[in-house]
């Protein structure tokens, strides 16, 4: 089941891919009352450490921290601890680090949160990375099952060791939302809007039709980064997600929070 109450701005993650804080943080003053909180990854994260999440949280921003943890359950528990602490709203590890890594990572985050009296994060698994290719799974992890039936079985297991959802691409959303029961965030990146250039990504879908077909969160980075007018990039997304599509029979509440 999907979040239905989020706002269509709620849905908009920005990846802030840039090379220095200066840029992170401008694009957050500029953008922060359309988009519902954005994405600080491995680069940002390298070169600024946690200081940028902090500086973003207390600009009002809200924060998903894309670090993808991948280590034993202990490690992974306390790299839980320390995301709570922060104050991000979704954090991600991998599923592939298996169910005992994955409980102990949604345990560290609950009970921190509990202890702390803080919002519990949203914790992700990346189930199988889009880099990867049916190829590259049998022949170098030697995983013989379909890319598909991969993700779904990693999305289950992620279900069960109590992720509250998953980092699907696109081509996946359908069929964990067939396949999945109960309330499970799916959030998707490799979105691009028709109007935008595709860059390197390959199977994508419009941040529209990825809403559509039962994404709660998107994330976006380039189609708005490299536009001219980010705030009109952002306002167009934001319109096309919004517009009632008769053929799902399905509306989405509109309106940018202020
Ligand atoms: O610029 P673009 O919209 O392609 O940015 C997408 C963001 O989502 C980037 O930060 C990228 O690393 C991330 N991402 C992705 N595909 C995945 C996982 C993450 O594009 N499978």
């Amino acid at each position: 089941m999907r979040n239905a109450e989020l706002t269509v701005s709620d849905r908009i993650v920005l990846a802030l891919d840039v090379d220095n804080d200066r840029e992170a943080i401008g694009l957050v003053a500029e953008l922060k009352d359309l988009v519902g909180m954005f994405k600080v990854g491995h680069q940002l994260f390298t070169a600024y450490g946690p200081d940028i999440v902090r500086r973003i949280i207390s600009m009002g921003g809200r924060v998903f921290l894309d670090l993808k943890y991948h280590d034993i359950p202990n490690t992974v528990a306390k790299a839980s601890t320390e995301a709570v602490k922060l104050g991000v709203s979704i954090f991600n590890v991998h599923a592939l680090g298996g169910l005992d890594m994955m409980k102990a990572a949604a345990l560290a985050a609950k009970e921190t949160a509990e202890k702390l009296h803080l919002p519990c994060p949203i914790v992700l698994a990346v189930t199988i990375l889009t880099s990867m290719d049916e190829r590259s799974l049998r022949k170098e992890l030697k995983i013989s099952r379909s890319l598909q039936r991969e993700v779904g079985h990693l999305a289950r297991l992620a279900q069960r060791a109590g992720m509250h959802g998953v980092v699907s691409s696109p081509q996946e959303i359908k069929m964990l939302r067939k396949g999945i029961r109960g309330e499970f965030v799916v959030l998707t990146p490799g979105v691009r809007p028709a109007w935008a250039a595709t860059d390197d990504q390959k199977r994508i879908m419009t941040p529209a039709e990825a809403v559509h077909v039962g994404a709660d969160y998107i994330v976006v980075g380039r189609p708005v980064l490299k536009a001219e007018d980010r705030r009109e990039a952002v306002r167009k997304i934001l319109e096309e997600i919004s517009m009632p599509r008769t053929a799902a029979g399905s509306k989405y509440p509109t309106g940018a929070r202020k």
